[in-house]
C-alpha cells in the first residue's frame, strides 16, 4: 500500500513538471516569435551574420552564456531586455525545440546565472 502511495506520489510529480513545461514552452515561443526570430530564424539555423541555436552544442554548452547575452548583450548581439521569467521561458523554448529536449530551466537558475555573470564581469 505504501509503496502505491509512493508510486502515485511520483506520478502526480511527473504530471506537474511536464505541465509547467508545456507552459513554459509556450510562452517562450511568443517570446521567441516577438524578440529573437529576426537573427536567429523560425528554426533557430540563423544565417550567415547571426550564429544558430537549434544544436546540442550550442544550447547545453551555452546556457550561461545564453542568459548572459540576452542580458547584457555583447559586441555583436544586443541586449533584449526580458524579465527573468521571459528568460527561462525562452530558453525552455529554444532547448526543446527544433528536435532537442532538455530539463525544465527553473526562474531560480536564470537569476543564479545573471549573478554569477555579474561577478564575472567585475572579476573577469
Ligand atoms: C540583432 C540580432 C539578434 C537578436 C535579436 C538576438 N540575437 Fe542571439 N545572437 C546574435 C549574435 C550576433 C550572436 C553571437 C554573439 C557573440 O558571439 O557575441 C548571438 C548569440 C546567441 C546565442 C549563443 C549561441 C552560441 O552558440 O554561442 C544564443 C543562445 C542566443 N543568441 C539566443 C538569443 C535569444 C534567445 C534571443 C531573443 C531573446 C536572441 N538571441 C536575440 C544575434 C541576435
Amino acid at each position: 500500500m505504501r509503496n502505491i502511495l509512493i508510486l502515485l506520489y511520483l506520478l502526480v510529480l511527473g504530471c506537474k513538471e511536464n505541465y509547467q513545461l508545456t507552459e513554459a514552452y509556450d510562452r517562450g515561443k511568443e517570446v521567441y516569435i516577438t524578440n529573437c526570430i529576426s537573427c536567429h530564424g523560425p528554426d533557430g539555423a540563423g544565417n550567415l551574420l547571426y550564429p544558430p541555436i537549434n544544436s546540442r552544442i550550442a544550447n547545453t554548452m551555452t546556457l550561461e552564456r545564453a542568459v548572459r547575452l540576452i542580458s547584457n548583450g555583447s559586441m555583436n548581439m544586443p541586449s533584449v531586455d526580458l524579465t527573468d521569467q521571459e528568460i527561462a521561458d525562452v530558453m525552455n523554448y529554444i532547448q526543446n525545440s527544433w528536435g532537442l529536449e532538455a530539463e525544465v530551466i527553473t526562474i531560480d537558475s536564470i537569476i543564479s546565472f545573471k549573478s554569477t555573470s555579474r561577478n564575472a564581469a567585475i572579476y573577469p
